[in-house]
């Protein structure tokens, strides 16, 4: 009787196979992700590209949840890039509404997990209404020590470096720095993620492999994990492989 096999059984055992297989002390402390697919989702299921983008919204509260479970400490989720402009002025606006719709639903959750919003990029750019809701959510949750969830909206990498430089030559040329003191660790002081260790691992769902304008300085030894999955339906499962996947990489930084 025993040997009697049930699908729904079966998955289960997969799953907490891989949560078995976890090993505490090899997690990556910065997992950034390019959630990517939001448009072919909602197309699959016949619905208007805006549903793709409300479920995919949704689906980060799931992933904050399971980052949190396994103790990652931060989370950076490509949110809007600088050539997400390009886009139809009615998708723009209503994806900038996104992050207000889901401070207005998550942010109490978020508080009571412990989470810290932060965020990356260039605010400067961006309307009234996402650029109050968010630094509202930063600031609210600025003494929180849980999760750092670090939001890139209307981020960039090619634009971040250029500032940096600027920067940094604006510096030179007013002896606050000499050139001879211009290394990774300086300049990295110049970027938005300052305060952040690089990425250990960035996933990027919906079958694309490229970076698109995302931490390009900052990935230069992360491990990159794709999948073919779009973002709404990326789920604990795939996240959890792709943690168990990660933990199967040597890093090697150049060394042997
Ligand atoms: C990712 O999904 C969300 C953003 C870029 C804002 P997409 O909107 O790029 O979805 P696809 O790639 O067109 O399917
Ligand atoms: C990258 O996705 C940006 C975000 C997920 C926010 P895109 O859909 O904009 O990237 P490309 O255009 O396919 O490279
Ligand atoms: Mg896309």
């Amino acid at each position: 009787m025993l040997l009697i096999k049930l699908p729904f059984l079966n998955k289960k055992t997969a799953d907490q196979t891989i949560k078995n297989e976890l090993k505490q002390d090899n997690l990556p402390k910065h997992v950034a992700i390019i959630m990517d697919g939001n448009g072919r989702w909602a197309k699959k299921r016949g619905l208007p590209r805006f549903a793709g983008h409300k479920q995919g919204m949704d689906n980060v509260k799931n992933i904050v949840r399971v980052a949190n479970k396994n103790k990652i400490q931060i989370l950076t989720l490509y949110a809007f890039s600088t050539e997400n402009w390009k886009r139809p002025k009615s998708e723009v606006d209503y994806l900038m509404k996104l992050p207000m719709e889901f401070l207005n639903t998550y942010l109490p959750e978020l508080i009571e997990e412990n989470v810290r919003i932060q965020t990356i990029g260039d605010f400067n750019e961006l309307p009234q209404h996402t650029r109050k809701a968010v630094e509202e959510a930063v600031d609210k949750t600025s003494s929180n020590n849980g999760l750092i969830l670090n939001i890139a909206l209307n981020y960039g990498s090619r634009y971040e470096i250029i500032q940096a430089i600027k920067r940094v030559a604006t510096d030179v040329s007013s002896n606050n720095i000499a050139i001879e003191d211009i290394d990774d660790d300086l300049f990295g002081e110049y970027l938005y993620t300052k305060h952040l260790q690089d990425p250990d691992l960035l996933i990027r769902t919906s079958g694309e492999q490229r970076l698109s304008n995302f931490l390009l300085w900052q990935s230069a030894y992360t491990e990159f994990w794709f999948t073919d999955a779009f973002w709404p339906d990326f789920d604990e499962i795939l996240f959890e492989k792709a943690l168990n996947d990660y933990q199967n990489r040597k890093r090697r930084y150049g060394g042997i």
